[in-house]
């Protein structure tokens, strides 16, 4: 999909479909809607009139102009309060109009920049916020059906500008960036886990490094070994697919001094293991890796929109299964990090591969770590599929997060992280027990890894209830959201414009 300016006025635009703006309660057509307006012999005041535009949020009407001017047919979508007008609303009407462009077959859209003469919306975040909402809406993922399906694509976007600055195109770039990032991982996510192993990954994040001329670094069985990687290993170990270690540096300044931290769970098919899951519903464990997949999408809007700040991306990533040969509820294991656990229960896999991942990444330089993993079941009983939980060992870096999620339009909450919960975590016979038992859940998972970021400051987002939807919004398909990109890219964003003040 192309997104483009056009000084062309309503009169002479020859798109397949025209998108307008119009705000609750607004008693005549404003702006370019204003225009049409003329051109329709009063059309739209009269649909205004008779109560049929209201201008209600996201209100959707639909209007044929039967040859009064070249574009065909005309959609006005309501925008709600002018005063709740805001970038997330831009977001959600740039999808709604490339929702409807698919459905009235439109290659060629030309719309209003919605926002544009809002005082509290920056310039570039109204064409990033466009540009974002389009790309999200267009995404589909291909299916595996022996018959093809053509899925109709919209080709071009025609922003209609009174005039284009740098700050408009850039905004542009920076919405297709975090667009294509999170429709890549929505992709690796969507995709089953026969197809999306861990070297499948290892690829994957490979073919983003070289597009970018990032460093990058794959590690097979032998080197973990080497490594003493023992949580990667023995989460690994039932599995007939070889374990990786996947590492993309991304240098945005002179000195490797400062490092941001990205470390992904890639479990690309959870079963539990030997603590085998329940039957139903356990094919959506292929999306166990969505915190991996969110780390390479969030590389790849880095690698378009390179921003002036370090980044060393880690993904473990294995698979969880039972076998002669699988790790047992019992054993002892020692990771990287030389800290040993008791494994209570294998299915509590997800920790002990970060571990080592979060272990490796301060390794490589990191001085301020992420982990995003889909770690637990219990998250989703407290936040549902709405927010991301959030842990720290760090408030200041917690708030700097916090605003890049609310900028990016996604929503996190934090959850506590007090030492009294790690009563629950203490084994008798290791350092650690790899589960803290029914209560807390969510919680006791984060402390465990808390217990190997160390001082590092360090934020845990578990995104086990909202990397994956059964209900589809313009902006979100069913099935794989890619939740937390476009927060993992605005921070990197964020960190290259005011540089991370280290502690
Ligand atoms: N991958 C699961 C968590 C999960 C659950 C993700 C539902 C997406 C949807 C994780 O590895 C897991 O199995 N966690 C266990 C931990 C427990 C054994 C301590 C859980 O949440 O039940
Ligand atoms: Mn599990
Ligand atoms: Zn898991």
């Amino acid at each position: 999909m192309k997104i483009e300016f056009t000084n062309l006025d309503v009169a002479k635009i020859k798109a397949d479909l025209l998108v307008f703006g119009h705000y609750f309660d607004e008693k005549k057509p404003q702006g370019k809607l204003a225009e049409l307006d003329q051109l329709l012999d009063g059309a739209i005041s009269e649909l205004i009139q008779q109560g049929d535009i209201t201008g209600k949020e996201k209100e959707t009407v639909l209007i044929h102009t039967f040859g009064k001017i070249p574009a065909p047919k005309v959609l006005v979508i309501g925008l709600g309060n002018y005063d709740r007008f805001d970038q997330d609303k831009v977001r959600e009407v740039a999808a709604i109009a490339v929702k409807q462009g698919i459905k009235v077959k439109a290659k060629q859209i030309a719309s209003v920049p919605f926002g544009i003469h809002h005082t509290h919306i920056h310039e570039h975040h109204v064409t990033h916020s466009f540009a974002e909402g389009a790309l999200l809406a267009s995404y589909h993922f291909e299916g595996y059906g022996s018959k093809k399906e053509e899925q109709f694509q919209v080709e071009l976007i025609q922003l209609m500008a009174d005039h284009v600055s740098d700050e408009l195109v850039y905004g542009i770039e920076c919405g297709t960036a975090y667009g294509l990032g999170t429709n890549l991982a929505r992709d690796l996510v969507n995709t089953p886990g026969n197809l999306m192993t861990p070297a499948k990954m290892a690829e994957k994040a490979v073919e983003i490094a070289r597009r970018y001329g990032m460093e990058y670094e794959v590690l097979g069985k032998e080197e973990l070994e080497r490594l003493e990687m023992g949580g990667l290993l023995a989460v690994s170990q039932g599995s007939d697919q070889p374990p990786k270690m996947i590492m993309i540096k991304y240098r945005g300044k002179e000195q490797w001094d400062d490092v941001l931290g990205f470390v992904g769970k890639g479990i690309t098919f959870d079963s539990g293991g030997i603590s085998l899951k329940p039957s139903a519903n356990m094919d959506e464990m292929k999306t166990d890796m969505a915190g991996g997949a969110a780390v390479l999408g969030a590389m790849e809007a880095i690698g378009r929109l390179r921003p002036k700040v370090n980044i060393v991306a880690v993904i473990p990533s294995c698979e969880n299964m039972p076998s002669g040969k699988a790790y047992k509820p019992g054993d002892v294991i020692r990771t990287m990090s030389g800290k040993t656990v008791e494994v209570l229960n294998t299915d509590a896999e997800g920790r002990l591969i970060l571990a080592d991942g979060i272990t490796y990444a301060k390794k490589l330089g990191a001085t301020r770590i992420i982990d995003i993993a889909t770690l637990t079941g219990a998250i989703l009983v407290s936040l549902g599929t709405i927010t991301t939980g959030a842990f720290t060992n760090d408030s200041s870096f917690l708030d700097d997060f916090q605003k890049a999620a609310k900028k990016a339009g996604e929503k996190i909450w934090q959850l506590p992280t007090f030492d009294e919960y790690k009563e629950q975590i203490k084994s008798q016979i290791a350092d650690l027990k790899n589960t803290g038992g029914r209560d807390a859940g969510s919680i006791t998972a984060a402390l465990f890894l808390a217990a190997f970021a160390e001082d590092t400051p360090w934020i845990h987002l578990d995104i086990a209830g909202t990397a994956y939807t059964s209900k589809e919004s313009p902006t979100t398909p069913k099935g794989a959201t890619g939740v937390m990109v476009r927060s993992l890219v605005q921070i990197a964003k964020h960190y290259g414009k005011h540089g991370m003040k280290s502690k």
